[in-house]
């Protein structure tokens, strides 16, 4: 069996913060409501010169800094964004444009459980890797935060985050991975004026609305349930028991339903890493954003098992099991005159 270990990660904020107070002046809203119904405090938005290219690469140029893999070692670059720049050119391939390198590109069309897609993907072709997510404002997030629907511009961050995978027959990084969908939940979360659901020709521009429509409550019931399911499978499918598990790394939505997922793994709070405060709901960055930050602060360690855990748009979820840590790497060497010879090395990349 071969594994995918993360030997890299890194993420990209945007620097302006949006705080609860000023959404306060933009829409009827205020502090308490959304702290006690989400527990959001501040999220990042994207200035003018930011973008999901942007923040991809920053993030994507960082992750392989720390595995010490150059962009021309790659073998496919995953991108799993729900805001692309383009509609014809594959988010992958403008993140390899800046990046360099020859690698497959691969876009997902993913919100929050794009992590754990990948994981899954990238298990079965046990490649190298190297993924970023990041959402887009200048063209495409603001219908993610329609300023005048409260409902859902509180929610949403900008922001992106990536690994490395490398392939491995130790049991390192993904042990096991659980993805699914209810379809039928589409209409709870999707943009209705956005692709092709409401062609131009239909006649209907002036009630043309390309903006996130959300049935909060329906989508909150939806991710208790499956992400406290979702979780649960992963454990069992890696041959785990919920005592073995050191850290829960959720997608970060909102602070109730990690709660319940927390709950349903048996696990204190104290194993649970939260930043959505900071952060909001940044998507599918949201994971690896709160991986490199779990691991800056010294909370993530080497043979850890965590758990990853989304939900999103689909309505999807997917989970997966980390053992965390880096490989034993026997990296090509040039001698002086050329030849490439192996010199067999022991490197725990996990632990800078
Ligand atoms: O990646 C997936 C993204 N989506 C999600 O994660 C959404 C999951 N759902 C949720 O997180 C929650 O459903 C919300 C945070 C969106 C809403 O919380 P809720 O406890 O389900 O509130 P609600 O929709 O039932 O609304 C309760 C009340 C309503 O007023 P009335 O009808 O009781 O008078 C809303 O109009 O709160 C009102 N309300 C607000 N009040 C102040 C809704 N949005 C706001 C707001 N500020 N921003």
């Amino acid at each position: 069996m071969r594994y995918a270990a993360i030997t890299g990660w890194g993420m990209a904020v945007p620097e302006r913060v949006l705080t609860n107070a000023d959404l306060e002046k933009m829409v009827d809203t205020n502090d308490e409501w959304i702290v006690s119904r989400t527990g959001i405090r501040e999220r990042r938005i994207v200035g003018p010169n930011d973008s999901t290219t942007s923040l991809s690469v920053a993030a994507a140029t960082q992750a392989l800094e720390r595995s010490g893999i150059s962009a021309e070692e790659l073998d496919l670059i995953v991108v799993a964004t729900c805001t692309p720049i383009s509609s014809h050119v594959s988010q992958a391939c403008l993140v390899q444009a800046e990046l360099g390198g020859k690698a497959a590109a691969l876009t997902l069309a993913r919100r929050a459980p794009g992590s754990s897609t990948l994981l899954d993907r990238v298990t079965v072709h046990s490649g190298r890797n190297v993924r970023a997510r990041a959402r887009d404002r200048r063209r495409h997030a603001d219908a993610f935060r329609r300023l005048p629907d409260r409902s859902t511009c509180i929610l949403f961050g900008d922001g992106a985050g990536a690994v490395v995978l490398e392939a491995t027959d130790e049991p390192r990084g993904t042990l096991s991975t659980v993805l699914g969908a209810h379809g039928e939940g589409y209409k709870h979360l999707y943009i209705p004026g956005w692709g092709a659901f409401v062609p131009e020709s239909a006649g209907i521009f002036p009630e043309y609305r390309p903006f996130l429509q959300m049935n909060g409550r329906e989508v909150f019931r939806f991710a208790v349930t499956a992400m406290g399911d979702a979780a649960v499978e992963a454990v069992e499918r890696a041959g785990l028991q919920f005592g073995d598990i050191d850290m829960l790394i959720p997608h970060q939505a909102n602070l109730r339903i990690i709660d319940a997922a927390a709950r349903r793994l048996d696990l204190s709070m104290d194993k649970v890493w939260v930043n959505l405060d900071k952060y909001g709901n940044t998507s599918a960055a949201s994971i690896p954003i709160a991986l490199c930050e779990a691991e800056a602060a010294g909370k993530v360690k080497d043979d850890d098992n965590l758990v990853f855990v989304a939900f999103g748009g689909g309505l999807a979820w997917a989970a997966s099991v980390i053992r965390w840590g880096g490989i034993k790497k026997a990296p090509e060497h040039r001698s002086p005159n050329g030849v490439t010879v192996e010199q067999p090395i022991a490197t725990a990349i996990g632990a800078e």
